[in-house]
């Protein structure tokens, strides 16, 4: 299951993401650097998990012209990031020149091509919330994160990054060979902080809906016991594996 869990760093204090990673040690192989790590740190917060052995998911989320985003993506992959997000609401052409620059690249012919994800719906935001965002669409949220993950799809997208209640409509219309990474993940046990996520599911259900990825910040970084945080989670999928399989 280490292979499907993805800690996102969302720390300021690099001591402290040091002693994590660390302590986490082999249970964990991929992290996610975000903007407030990538703030803080720049691309020496990636050279220092690729140097530990970890694999990294750049997680900035580019959002502009096609040119802009595409010449980014080069600069993430020089950068030795394993996945990389833009927000598939920039449009076909922005993702279209995503996939030429990410399949065009150099810089990884050790580490296998990175592999680009759309981003759908943040999942912060709930059904309420997204009617008032976006008044005059006529989709449900559901059928927006669907309508993205065909665009990303179309345009070349090895996958998307959505809530995990939208996995099975997603797989639907995308297919098992499209990736699907899942934030607004809350372990089943009791006391752990929703925080500000909206669209949730625990480890369990998440990996039972399909996902190829789960990706988890505060129920681990936050935690009194990172480590026993870590292994209950892993514990969790493993047992939505088993029952899927
Ligand atoms: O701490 P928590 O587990 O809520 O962290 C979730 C992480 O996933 C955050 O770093 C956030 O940026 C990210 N994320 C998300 N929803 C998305 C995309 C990314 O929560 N749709």
């Amino acid at each position: 299951m280490k292979d499907k869990l993805i800690v996102s760093l969302d720390l300021i204090d690099m001591s402290q993401i040091q002693a994590l990673v660390e302590k986490l040690n082999e249970r964990v192989l991929y992290y996610k650097i975000g903007a407030i790590p990538f703030t803080c740190f720049g691309p020496e917060i990636v050279a220092y998990l690729n140097q530990q052995g970890k694999k990294v998911m750049l997680d900035l989320k580019y959002h502009d012209i096609p040119n802009v985003v595409a010449r980014a993506c080069e600069g993430a992959i020089q950068m030795g990031a394993d996945l990389i997000t833009v927000h598939a609401s920039g449009g076909f052409s922005m993702l279209e020149e995503s996939v030429k620059a990410v399949l065009t690249g150099s810089g990884y012919e050790n580490a296998g091509k990175p592999r680009l994800l759309g981003i759908t719906v943040l999942t912060s935001i709930d059904e309420a919330y997204f009617s008032d965002l976006f008044g005059n669409i006529k989709r449900t949220l559901a059928e927006q994160v669907v309508f993205l993950a065909q665009l990303a799809r179309s345009a070349g997208l090895d996958g998307v990054v959505a809530s995990p209640r939208e996995i099975v409509p997603i797989r639907q219309c995308c297919g098992d060979d499209f990736l699907i990474v899942t934030p607004g993940i809350r372990p089943a046990e009791s006391g752990i902080a929703q925080d500000d996520q909206a669209r949730t599911m625990t480890p369990k259900e998440a990996i039972q809906a399909g996902a190829d990825y789960i990706v988890i910040g505060r129920p681990i970084v936050k935690a009194a016991d990172p480590v026993a945080a870590t292994e209950a989670i892993l514990k969790e999928m493993e047992h939505g594996y088993r029952e899927t399989t």
